[in-house]
């Protein structure tokens, strides 16, 4: 394809690797990464997450990448361009992005939250941080802050789209750096608390009869969801790239970055339920009520801790613009809607499926109106959202596109196109054909059927 229709291209390979680097890095990893790393037994949770997105992870990026330079169109006018019959795999990547970054911003929204009750309350934080967490969620009566800051990061979320997302690419370049840092600095303290090492032992102790059907499934979907693939994402960046980029490096760069700032968040935080004895279940409180922990423990903590926040933020807006960015360029470009008519729906359905998310994490609890299984710790319908975009509908777009790339559009031409036509080196390209084609499908096939066989209990 040329690339000389009136298409935006990246200005830079800087700027398409901080853009999917920045879609990648979000509250998936600092958020979620490390609850499950702790839930599913630690070392030998980290050495099947990293052998998924080794093999699993780099290839399906691939598949991504070559499918949306190749055509220069987003996700479902690239399968179809490609062939017409697959157009519905790009159709089921936008109903799952939908369904994401409907609870995506209600957690954007507690990190704003945090930001603030650091300004101006750290104290009663410190206080009983688990209890303030609970608190934030509607342990003491209705959600009203929570409420507030999900629909205000959900609104910023749906401005920064209508608007361009230029402005945010340009702070990528700075805060992205600082976050790094920050998270190495605060992986260091937490791993010399008193009391850490046992969590330091935890990461690094394999033990491979933690490891069952459920947890391969949960690192699996979340190795897809970390990296942003099965939705098409990563398609519809690499539309705007132009063949002089290099597919392999960029795979190569985002999948270890992504995969660093998780093991940092993992390395961060487990150390720290070690020393502080705080550790919530699988909800997420571990990046919001056990980091109270270690920022109380170092100098400058209040200063630390909202920043800290603040960069979380940021990278959950980086993300959450570009998942709702896929929804909306469906609505328009496929449906023929109006921007603006398209981002209103939108945002009037995220909110409706934010808040009963939200309430459903205690409020609805508390109040009898959602029992769920283990008292506050596990929200059912909050659960039920995460299970199904995680462990069924990543899996299962990641599923079609490697079949789609394995079997009908081919490896060799994904190979000639991540190759630029034979400029770049591509010395894993033999590994790599043989993965789309039998690899994935079958192990993610596989992985997809024993999870719903088995059932989706936690354990
Ligand atoms: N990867 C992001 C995170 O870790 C979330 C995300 C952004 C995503 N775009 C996506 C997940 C596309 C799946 C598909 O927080």
């Amino acid at each position: 394809m040329s690339t000389t229709e009136n298409r935006a291209e990246f200005g830079s390979t800087l700027g398409f690797i901080l853009s999917a680097a920045g879609s990648a890095v979000g509250l998936g990893n600092i958020w979620k990464f490390p609850g499950k790393a702790y839930a599913c037994g630690g070392g030998a949770f980290l050495i099947i997450y990293l052998i998924i997105v080794a093999v699993v992870g780099t290839s399906v990026m691939m598949a991504e990448f070559t499918i949306g330079r190749k055509t220069h169109r987003g996700s479902v006018g690239a399968l179809r361009m490609l062939n017409e019959k697959f157009a519905w795999i790009g159709g089921l990547g936008v109903l799952t992005g939908f369904i994401i970054v409907c609870y995506y911003c209600q957690v954007g929204g507690w990190a704003m939250y945090y930001v603030a009750a650091y300004i101006t309350d750290v104290q009663t934080v410190w206080a009983d941080p688990m209890a303030y967490f609970l608190g934030m969620l509607g342990a003491n009566g209705f959600p009203v802050g929570a409420l507030v800051w999900g629909f205000i990061f959900m609104l910023l979320t749906a401005f920064i789209i209508s608007h361009g997302t230029a402005g945010i690419e340009k702070m990528s370049t700075i805060l992205m750096p600082i976050l790094f840092i920050l998270l190495i600095g605060l992986m260091i303290r937490a791993c010399t608390l008193p009391g850490a090492s046992e969590g330091i032992k935890y990461m690094l102790h394999v033990d491979f009869s933690t490891i069952n059907g459920t947890a391969i499934l949960t690192a699996l979907g979340q190795a897809f969801f970390s990296l942003s693939l099965g939705m098409g994402v990563m398609i519809t960046y690499a539309s705007y790239l132009s063949s002089e980029d290099n597919l392999v490096s960029n795979t190569g760069i985002v999948c270890v970055l992504d995969t660093l700032v998780a093991l940092f968040a993992g390395f961060m935080i487990i150390p720290a339920v070690f020393a502080t004895g705080i550790a919530p279940g699988m909800g997420g409180g571990f990046a919001f009520a056990t980091l109270a922990g270690v920022f109380m423990a170092i100098p400058g903590g209040q200063f630390m801790g909202m920043l800290f926040y603040f960069l979380l933020f940021f990278a959950a807006v980086t993300s959450s613009t570009s998942i709702l960015e896929g929804t909306v360029a469906f609505l328009t470009e496929e449906k023929g809607m109006e921007r603006k008519k398209a981002l209103v729906g939108c945002c009037i359905i995220m909110e409706i499926v934010g808040v009963l998310y939200l309430l459903s994490q205690v409020y609805m609890n508390l109040k009898g109106i959602w029992i769920s299984k283990d008292g506050l710790q596990f929200p059912i319908f909050g659960d039920f959202l995460e299970y199904l975009t995680d462990r069924l509908l990543l899996p299962l777009g990641a599923f079609f596109t490697t079949f789609f790339v394995g079997w009908i559009w081919g490896p060799e031409n994904s190979i000639k196109e991540a190759t630029g036509d034979g400029r770049n080196k591509f010395a894993l390209a033999k590994p790599y054909a043989f993965v789309v084609k039998y690899i994935d499908p079958i192990a993610i096939g596989a992985i997809i059927v024993a999870g719903m066989v088995f059932g989706m209990s936690i354990s």
